[in-house]
């Protein structure tokens, strides 16, 4: 951590190099933002080329207040206001319908904008010395696990951005919850720490799952938030018999659990991430980068509990692997995984 004086040159560095069109990375209290200055579309685009993201993927757009929102939506409807009162600043981002003035590369060409006011001291106070819309998507590779520590940032993209502010480790640690305002009812896009019943005490009439008239959110298809070892999600009670199919080989496995291992095993590296929904979430992405770094020819992953308070956890781990990930160690358990990755839920 640094001095408030440090710090405080470094968010004045930060704003020169918004204006001048460079990158800056921030801590928000979800995870690290890769910004541009949000009126700025060739450095909006900067963004994408660093990334190697699909240009049509939108971005979202951070403000410091809801008192800049009239810059980017043109029609904020009534659950849009309520939800923003009762969570902003905060983990949540409202996509609502864009105003004129935004430019495209930021929307994806869609006629909708995603806005949301984090609540981190550092990323208030860029905002606030900014005085604009900072637009930022997660600061990692695309596809690849989100940073919730400035030394993550570092490890990508040290290079291609002109200051990493240190925040140091994100207080939520999984991306905000998307809700779209733009349809007839609110619909959640993507779940985060807001669970469920918190938005509907707020908006009961919010919806979630599927739907046909939500707006595309790309990066929210399957394969995302993925390390480079492949990654399966394994019910508990066949955590140890899955893992030794592979040890038993002589091949190196990394397991994410949450309890301790049953034996002691040379060939795992094994986390105990712990049965807090809250802790648990906060070092995922932490806990992906290091077992990613074991050498292990899989991640396994015990699965989570059932209950909204891992709503946001079992999204990102469901994306994490892929069907395209699942070794097929046995036929049978392959079959197993794989419904349970689609349906969420075991067919036999
Ligand atoms: O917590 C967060 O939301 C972090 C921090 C930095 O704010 N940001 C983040 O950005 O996760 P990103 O780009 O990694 O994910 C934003 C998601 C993407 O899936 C994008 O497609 C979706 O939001 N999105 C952005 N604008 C949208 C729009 N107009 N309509 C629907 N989805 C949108
Ligand atoms: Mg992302």
């Amino acid at each position: 951590m640094v001095t408030a004086r440090v710090l405080q040159q470094q968010i004045l560095h930060a704003v020169e190099a918004l204006r001048a069109g460079e990158l800056v990375a921030f801590p928000t209290e979800t995870v690290y933002g890769l910004g541009a200055n949000a009126n700025n579309p060739e450095a909006v685009r900067k963004i994408f080329q660093v990334k190697g993201r699909p240009s049509t993927h939108p971005v979202i757009v951070h403000i410091d207040h809801p008192r800049y929102l009239q810059r980017w939506v043109r029609e904020m409807p009534p659950e849009g206001k309520k939800l923003a009162d009762a969570f902003w600043p905060g983990p949540l981002t409202i996509v609502a319908k864009r105003a004129p003035a935004v430019n495209d590369v930021i929307t994806g060409g869609q006629d909708t904008v995603a806005i949301r006011v984090p609540n981190h001291p550092i990323a208030q106070q860029l905002l606030n010395a900014f005085g604009g819309g900072i637009a930022a998507p997660s600061a990692n590779r695309y596809g690849r696990v989100s940073p919730t520590r400035a030394e993550h940032v570092r490890e990508e993209f040290e290079d291609e951005v002109e200051i990493i502010l240190d925040g140091g480790d994100c207080k939520v640690g999984l991306e905000s919850t998307i809700v779209s305002c733009v349809g007839d009812v609110p619909y959640v896009l993507r779940p985060g720490s807001i669970s469920l019943s918190q938005l509907r005490a707020v908006c009961p009439s919010i919806q979630v799952g599927p739907n046909p008239s939500a707006p595309r959110v790309p990066g929210t298809t399957a394969r995302h938030y993925s390390p480079a070892t492949p990654l399966n999600v394994v019910p508990s009670r066949r955590l140890e018999q899955v893992m030794n199919e592979f040890t038993s080989k002589g091949e190196k496995v990394a397991v994410l659990a949450q309890r301790p291992p049953a034996t002691a095993n040379p060939y795992m590296t094994w986390v105990n991430a712990g049965i807090r929904p809250d802790h648990y979430s906060r070092q995922l992405y932490a806990n992906l980068r290091t077992l990613d770094k074991a050498g292990a020819k899989i991640i396994l992953v015990e699965e989570v509990p059932e209950g909204e308070k891992w709503d946001a956890a079992r999204d990102r781990l469901r994306r994490a692997a892929s069907a395209e990930n699942i070794v097929t160690y046995d036929q049978d358990i392959a079959a197993w995984v794989a419904d349970f990755g689609e349906e969420g839920g075991p067919t036999r």
